[in-house]
């Protein structure tokens, strides 16, 4: 049995968490759920899985339930570090998990980490508790798809043997959009990816493809590799998930259908492959033809920007990140266009006064002022 504590029980990773249990239930033991504001999907969760630990934010919701529950109501460090917990998914979004994370791999857990912010803004503290935890058994294993297939890749090799990798991406909901058209696409246009479903703020990050720059900086973080080693393949059909080049000329990659239920699968039954088939097979006779192309790096700037803001190797990117936290916000809630979310991108990575640091406090207050810059900005009238 694998005891699990899952942050983001509600989510969109979560929930699909909560299918792979359901599809292996010998495999698995529920142990905590921790939810944001969805505290109604919560309970029908806590009904299901009978966890012993439960979190939701404060609200209407969420008191009833924790009058009603016999489960222990515990912040999400603490469930996290909880003795009957073996793995951690993280699949929280923005920072919500960040303390949570560092503490579960202080306090020598497996991590499945779904999500990208925390490595993003808190990179250098969470390797920094990834060796601390080492000793007692702390993991790191990625569950974003792209990771996976890279960490898929790798199982076996030697590190000095890896030469490059390259991530690939589907494009988003734009990739075949006229540039020109991109200053009046609506939210609901940008919330259309044509291959994956996920929640609103990375599907839109997809669409602008700063996501592909969170997740080279993730890479960097999870395989400790620079970024100019570090790939983007434009591939359509997201089935090549990522690859790895090796110094004798030799490419992995791993493929699959577009579901995160099988990179969640594998983060949380490692070493063992699970025994259910959560996503079909890949028929690659039936696909009959996969593509590949470069980028378009003038059709996406917010790509660029997050490289940039990832290469100088300080606290810019945790600003950038923030920027985009709060201006993917405002372009959801109709107050910006598509097109001044890169704008604004840009705008807070040359304003930003960057610092080299370790520390987490510095980390997180970057991260804020990205955001409050954002927000004075629209709040400005940005144009
Ligand atoms: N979706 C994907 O396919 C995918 C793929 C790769 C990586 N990721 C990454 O995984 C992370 C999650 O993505 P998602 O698409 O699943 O997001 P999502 O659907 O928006 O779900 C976010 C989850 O975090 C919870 N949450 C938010 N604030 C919280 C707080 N303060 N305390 C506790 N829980 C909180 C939400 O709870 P409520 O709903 O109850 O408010 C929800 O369960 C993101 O970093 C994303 O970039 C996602």
């Amino acid at each position: 049995m694998i005891r699990l504590a899952i942050l983001g029980s509600t989510g969109s990773v979560g929930q699909q968490a909560l299918d792979v249990v359901r599809a292996l239930p010998d495999a698995f033991e529920v142990v905590a759920l921790a939810a944001g504001g969805n505290a109604g999907l919560l309970h029908a969760q806590a009904r299901e899985f009978s966890p012993a630990a439960l979190f939701a934010r404060p609200g209407r919701d969420s008191d009833a339930l924790r009058a009603e529950t016999s489960a222990a109501w515990q912040p999400l460090d603490v469930m996290a570090t909880r003795d009957d917990v073996d793995v951690v998914l993280v699949a929280t979004s923005g920072l919500a998990a960040l303390p949570a994370t560092i503490a579960a791999l202080r306090a020598g857990k497996r991590v499945a980490i779904a999500n990208k912010e925390t490595l993003v803004v808190g990179g250098p503290a969470v390797r920094a508790a990834l060796d601390a935890g080492r000793a007692l058994g702390a993991e790191l294993r990625p569950v974003d798809s792209e990771h996976s297939a890279i960490w898929q890749c790798l199982w076996g090799e030697a590190p000095e043997s890896v030469e490059r990798l390259t991530l690939t991406a589907s494009g988003g909901a734009f990739r075949d959009y006229d540039p020109t058209a991109l200053d009046a696409v609506t939210a609901a246009q940008a919330l259309a990816h044509p291959t994956w479903k996920m929640g609103p703020k990375i599907t839109i990050d997809s669409a602008t493809l700063f996501n592909k720059g969170l997740e080279a900086i993730e890479a960097r973080w999870l395989f400790d590799i620079p970024l100019d080693r570090i790939d983007i393949l434009q591939h359509r059909e997201s089935v090549v998930h990522s690859m790895v080049t090796f110094r004798d000329g030799s490419v992995k990659a791993q493929l699959g259908e577009p579901d995160m239920r099988l990179p969640i699968q594998v983060a949380l039954t490692y070493p063992d492959r699970g025994a259910a088939k959560p996503v079909p097979d890949l028929d690659l006779a039936k696909r009959g033809s996969l593509t590949f192309g470069t980028v378009d790096a003038a059709r996406f700037p917010a790509l660029g920007i997050a490289i940039e803001a990832g290469r100088r190797d300080d606290t810019s990117a945790a600003a950038v990140s923030g920027a985009d936290e709060s201006a993917v916000a405002h372009f959801l809630a109709g107050r910006i266009r598509f097109t001044e979310i890169a704008r604004l991108l840009a705008e807070s990575l040359d304003a930003h006064r960057a610092q080299r640091t370790e520390d987490l406090e510095a980390l997180l207050a970057a991260e804020a002022w990205g955001r409050q810059f954002v927000d004075s900005r629209v709040a400005a009238g940005v144009r």
